[in-house]
């Protein structure tokens, strides 16, 4: 398949075309069996991702990396084990998400959960600190404090560039009504994602030049960013409406790219 398009047709026919071992990251932002929107009932949302996991583990390059985005259930009592190896649960916590519950807590996070081919082969925590807010009097009194790493005692180091951003990620908000880069109000919450979530997974888990896959790729996020980033894409999207969007956005991007270069 050729890198930098977006194919329509159903993710599960086409990703047999693509080659073994061929793609760097997928990042799987789905049905997550919770809208009515029509494309979102699924009889059972667990089966539907371990038959994405299974079919993903065979197109995933060794170390490669997964992202599979969903509620808190999304891979509950399902054995990935034989496929990928889960190495992080992230919660993208949303605490301004309505509190509608009566019955019980309400929901304020989605799972993303982080598998690789084997050991992942890519993390590039450099490209992802986040600022680190401590107190320089705190700062200086943990420094003087040994921490344990492996058994052995070191000092306790502050990095200057930043912190790792751990798996909790409350520092990006989901899009409202008056974010810049909402492509139509329709499609707030239940298509768009933030580009900062999706720049955040590719710088981590992709270099430039790499391939990333998005089977599910509604109004192009995923793709918009990797324009951005310089890594080539492969989309699959069921609904030609949201490839003609991507396209648009596709387009405005270059054509900023290109008036930066005349700059
Ligand atoms: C949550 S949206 C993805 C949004 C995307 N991350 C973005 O920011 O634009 C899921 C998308 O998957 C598409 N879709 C659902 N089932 C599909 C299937 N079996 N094959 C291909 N696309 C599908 C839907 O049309 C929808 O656009």
């Amino acid at each position: 398949m050729k890198v930098n398009e977006i194919y329509l047709g159903n993710t599960f026919e086409l990703i047999n075309q693509i080659e073994s071992d061929s793609i760097d990251l997928i990042i799987c932002d789905g049905p997550y069996g919770v809208t009515a929107n029509d494309w979102d009932k699924v009889p059972d949302i667990q089966t539907y991702n371990l038959e994405l996991i299974k079919l993903f583990s065979r197109i995933l390059k060794p170390g490669g990396a997964l992202y599979l985005f969903g509620k808190d259930n999304c891979i509950d009592f399902i054995d990935y084990r034989p496929y990928l190896n889960i190495n992080r649960k992230i919660i993208w916590f949303q605490p301004s998400r309505l509190a509608q519950g009566r019955l019980n807590y309400t929901n304020n996070y989605d799972l993303i959960a982080y598998f690789s081919k084997g050991k992942a082969k890519t993390y590039n925590l450099d490209d992802i600190r986040v600022a680190q807010l401590v107190e320089l009097e705190h700062r200086l009194r943990c420094e003087k404090v040994p921490s344990v790493t492996n058994g052995q005692f070191g000092k306790t180091k502050f990095n200057d560039d930043g912190k790792n951003p751990g798996d909790v990620w409350g520092d990006i908000k989901q899009l409202t009504y008056k974010s810049k880069e909402l492509i139509s109000r329709d499609l707030l919450n239940t298509i768009q994602k933030p580009e900062k979530l999706i720049e955040r997974i590719i710088k981590a888990s992709s270099n430039e030049g790499d391939t990333v896959l998005d089977p599910f790729s509604g109004v192009g996020t995923t793709y918009a960013v990797c324009k951005k980033l310089k890594r080539n894409f492969i989309g699959f999207e069921i609904n030609p409406k949201y490839i003609e969007i991507t396209k648009e956005r596709i387009h405005k991007i270059e054509l900023e790219q290109e008036y930066s270069l005349f700059k």
